[in-house]
């Protein structure tokens, strides 16, 4: 028998293109809430098929398309995934069901998939209960599509809608190995500032005493946590403080976290045991106006990390004169150490960050 020649050897040619076609349809089942995280190992471990859609697989399972059996990723099973090739965009969906290039341009141009929800902002897409089903199409590892009409009070609370999906808007998110419980529909989460949190995780040491002004449902908090940081983290909204609870137990860092329901303020006047910290997060927009606080709490030569909303034009310096002015009040000095736009907060208007080490 000879090969390749135009001759056919269709014995093992067969049996080739079987193998192919059997590895060209190879998904690994795993639990739901795992997978973000598992597609991340397999992405890292190079057996990601992005061209396939995930798919539900059962009740509470999902497969996940491969190129080959992963050897390192924990599966509970490897199987033969039926259905077509993954349409690889929100456009190809949307187009599939209809829609003009005209429509498409009014069609959202980004999202996040936040554990088990799809976040969106609508704009002024034209049908959006279609937008949300090509999104649910698009994700399968995503159950509820959620139409984001911005984030209101001092409680940062979301207003958001339901357009596609079983309307589960509880939910677990992972990232970078943090695992955040939240309700979409009851506390704000922001996809933009993904960096920011895993930044957190970085600057601190294993042993720093850190106070969270702001803390959320552990935003910051649970990274510095992991860390190995102890945190006190503040938060007055009952919600963001019962999932900030929570999130502590479920990252396993419940011994190292101080979990207080209360304004900062109240918290740092009351004295915080221990005394001064080494290190000040304040994620909130009117950050500023807590800066004598954050201050008074901060030991001689610690860090203050202090978020704001600033117009383009004041980019950086309105941050650091506020800092500058509130040491000085405090006969204290600033050291600027790092400044960052964490992402774009609206027109012309940036989201800053400001780390400073305070003498
Ligand atoms: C904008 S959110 C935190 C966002 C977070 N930094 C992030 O990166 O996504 C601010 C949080 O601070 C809380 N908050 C506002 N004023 C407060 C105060 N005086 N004391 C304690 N928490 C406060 C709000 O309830 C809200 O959960």
């Amino acid at each position: 028998m000879s090969e390749g020649e135009g001759g056919t050897d269709d014995g093992t040619e067969a049996a080739d293109d079987k193998a192919d076609e059997a590895t060209r349809h190879l998904a690994v089942v795993v639990a739901k809430p795992r997978t973000e995280s598992v597609i991340d190992a397999l992405e890292a471990e190079g057996v990601y098929d992005p061209d396939r859609s995930v798919e539900s697989w059962d009740a509470d399972g999902v497969a996940v398309p491969v190129t080959a059996p992963p050897e390192t990723v924990e599966v509970r099973g490897i199987v033969q995934q039926v259905g077509e090739r993954r349409l690889r965009s929100l456009a190809d969906h949307l187009r599939q069901r209809g829609w003009t290039d005209d429509e498409l341009d009014a069609a959202p141009s980004s999202w996040a998939v936040v554990g088990s929800v799809v976040l969106v902002a609508m704009g002024d897409a034209p049908r959006p209960r279609e937008v949300g089903e090509a999104l649910l199409a698009l994700h399968g590892e995503a159950d509820t599509v959620l139409a984001r009409n911005g984030i209101s009070g001092v409680h940062r609370e979301p207003s958001v809608e339901v357009i596609a999906g079983e309307g589960d808007t509880e939910t677990v998110h992972t990232e970078h190995g943090t695992e955040y419980a939240l309700d979409l529909a009851e506390v704000m989460f922001s996809p933009g500032n993904k960096a920011e949190r895993v930044r957190m995780g970085d600057v601190v040491a294993p042993g720093d005493r850190v106070l969270d002004m702001f803390a959320g449902i552990g935003y910051f908090t649970l990274p510095m946590a992991r860390a190995g940081a102890e945190v006190i983290a503040v938060e007055c909204n009952p919600t963001a403080f019962r999932y900030l609870v929570e999130n502590t137990m479920r990252n396993g860092v419940d011994g190292l976290v101080e979990p207080y329901r209360a304004d900062c303020r109240e918290v740092v006047d009351t004295g915080i045991d221990g005394g001064p910290v080494d290190r000040v997060v304040m994620g909130y927009y009117e950050a500023w106006e807590y800066l004598d606080h954050a201050l008074a709490a901060l030991a001689p030569g610690g860090t203050v990390h202090m978020h704001e909303t600033t117009p383009e034009h004041l980019v950086f310096e309105r941050p650091i004169e506020r800092l500058e002015a509130a040491a000085a009040e405090a006969g204290r000095s600033v050291e600027l150490l790092d400044t960052r736009r964490v992402k774009s907060h609206s027109e012309g208007v940036v989201h800053v960050v400001v780390d400073a080490r305070v003498t």
